[in-house]
């Protein structure tokens, strides 16, 4: 894969010096000036229907930020990505969370072997293992069926079942699934304080098996449960989900309940392995496989389609147009659905994980901007929390709108109500209210006119403020895949561009280390070196 510095590229210079001229930009004149606006903006695929015609680009800008994705090498880099080249260069491995929802007969090689037999073999073991959980054949210590499965795990072995969990609610079996991820005592304390250890499966997720959380979580629950069952038990409730069998096997789970994974999916991109195990139980293995067949339908997308009408390349190319040329800083992303309550808390990872980055692939400290900020709610909700500053704030924020056409109980009325606002919001964000607008409004209600001119500056909204709307059939497990798809491969095209390694994470690590030290100057009662707020802390603390 080559290293491209974007700035020196041919269309960074058209692109800088076409955002001069259009930087003003008036969407609502273009709309005016151009009615095929919608129709050259807008990509529908499958039961797909994305508009990013309400964001401030015209054609132009689309066909230069197009050139920019030739000129880094966009085409190659993705053949390189699907083809499991060593694209993770810093850790010296591949990136195949896709081979994860290939066909059975695909052929993906690592290091001159074909993964795919592997991975369908533990397809299988995650399609046995739920359905006899599910069903009740498999029992507890006493001969009890399960009732309540805990997933213990932090970051990527827990941010995409959790989200995941949540979104396939709708379609969930009687199993109660309990996450647990924090540290904080509090957090696991709570969540094992009801629960019956006759009845309950620990999952414990850790691609490292060395995550202090989740090591901390698991020995916590252990020593509760054993308080509670004979020792064979443990067997019988925990298993495991890990690339590090030594360690768990130390732990004490049986080699036949760990379920492998690979270092060639990154922990933010592992829910389509057995990390998924607790969606699985969730929603049944139909349900998980076709979350694995949706994403294989954007990966197909992805991989085949022309840039013009590439979902993922498109809406990645807007984000570089916001963050380095309108300098940009955030991006927010606005479900309208309950169910993807916890989507932007999982693409907060994926994302900034993934492109917070500020070296590029030479080495060599960026003179750009990288990964943007992800932040959101869902709206309804959203709209009386955050929108008065998108609305009339002094910050430029570029939000994707996500909505679908049918609800899950189909009630009509409330359906209708949610997507009147989904609608009225991009609209409103895009067209704003004028000051003549303001004062019919007012002189409609019989205000006088000093009355008027004294509210006017307040009820003014600039609009102009860019969206793009994701509108899709329904949600279901496979259009839920499809959309996570979609922002993956939007990462992968952000971090070409920027030429930064994208599945890399050593921002965290450093976190891990630091906490570890503390920890034992806390435990031992004996504080040494550090800058005088956090000695002065850490004393007060242990007082
Ligand atoms: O947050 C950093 C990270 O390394 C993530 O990438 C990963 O998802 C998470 O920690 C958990 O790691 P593990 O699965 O090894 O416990």
């Amino acid at each position: 894969m080559r290293s491209t510095n974007p700035t020196q590229t041919k269309a960074w210079e058209r692109l800088e010096a076409h955002f001069a001229d259009i930087k003003n930009i008036d969407l609502k004149n273009e709309f005016r000036e151009k009615p095929g606006r919608a129709d050259d903006f807008t990509i529908q695929w499958e039961d797909f229907y994305v508009d990013f015609s309400k964001n401030l680009l015209t054609s132009e800008t689309q066909k230069l930020l197009l050139e920019l994705a030739e000129e880094v090498g966009l085409k190659e880099a993705i053949d390189s990505y699907f083809g499991g080249d060593i694209i993770n260069k810093t850790e010296g491995r591949a990136v195949l969370h896709t081979a994860l929802r290939e066909h059975k007969d695909a052929v993906v090689n690592v290091d001159g072997e074909n993964v795919i037999p592997e991975v369908y073999e533990v397809k299988e073991k995650i399609k046995a293992f739920s359905e006899s959980i599910i069903s009740g054949e498999k029992k507890g210590f006493t001969g009890k069926a399960f009732t309540d499965v805990v997933n213990i795990g932090i970051g990527g072995s827990d941010l995409g079942p959790v989200m995941i969990t949540e979104a396939l609610e709708h379609y969930k079996n009687h199993l109660k699934i309990h996450f647990v991820s924090n540290v904080d005592g509090d957090h696991v304390h709570e969540t094992i304080e009801g629960l019956n250890p006759e009845t309950t499966l620990f999952v414990i997720v850790s691609k490292s098996f060395s995550t202090q959380e989740t090591l901390a979580n698991s020995t916590t629950i252990r020593k509760w449960f054993m308080k509670k069952a004979p020792a064979d038990a443990v067997a019988k409730h925990f298993v495991a989900v890990s690339s590090n069998v030594p360690a768990v096997e130390a732990f004490g789970i049986e080699t036949q309940n760990i379920f492998p994974m690979w270092d060639w999916v990154g922990g933010r991109f592992s829910l389509w392995s057995a990390v998924g195990l607790s969606i699985s139980l969730s929603v049944g293995y139909n349900n998980f496989d076709s979350l694995l067949k949706g994403a294989h339908e954007m990966d197909s997308h992805f991989k085949n389609t022309s840039f013009e009408k590439n979902l993922p390349v498109q809406l990645a190319l807007l984000t570089v147009w916001y963050n380095n040329f309108f300098k940009a800083e955030t991006q927010a992303i606005i479900p309208y659905t309950q169910y993807l309550h916890r989507f932007p808390a999982y693409l907060q990872q994926a994302i900034m994980e993934s492109n917070g980055k500020s070296v590029d692939r030479e080495g060599n400290e960026v003179q750009y901007q990288t990964g943007n900020i992800i932040w959101g709610e869902p709206g309804t909700n959203s709209q009386h929390a955050f929108f008065q500053l998108i609305h009339q704030g002094t910050k430029l924020i570029p939000s994707d709108f996500i909505g679908f056409k049918n609800s899950l109980f189909e009630d009509a009325d409330h359906h209708n109500k949610l997507m009147a606002n989904f609608f009225a919001q991009t609209e409103a964000l895009l067209a704003g209210k004028s000051e003549e607008e303001v004062r019919a409004e007012f002189r409609s209600k019989g205000l006088s006119s000093s009355e008027v001119e004294k509210l006017v500056p307040f009820k003014v909204f600039s609009g102009n403020k860019p969206t793009t709307t994701i509108l899709i059939d329904k949600l279901t497990p496979e259009s839920l895949g499809k959309l996570i798809a979609l922002y993956e491969h939007q990462i992968f095209v952000q971090g070409i561009i920027w030429n930064v390694y994208s599945y890399d994470q050593w921002g965290v690590e450093l976190g891990k280390q630091l906490a570890n030290n503390i920890l034992e100057e806390i435990e031992k009662n004996d504080i040494s070196e550090h800058d005088s707020s956090t000695k002065k802390m850490l004393k007060f603390f242990l007082e």
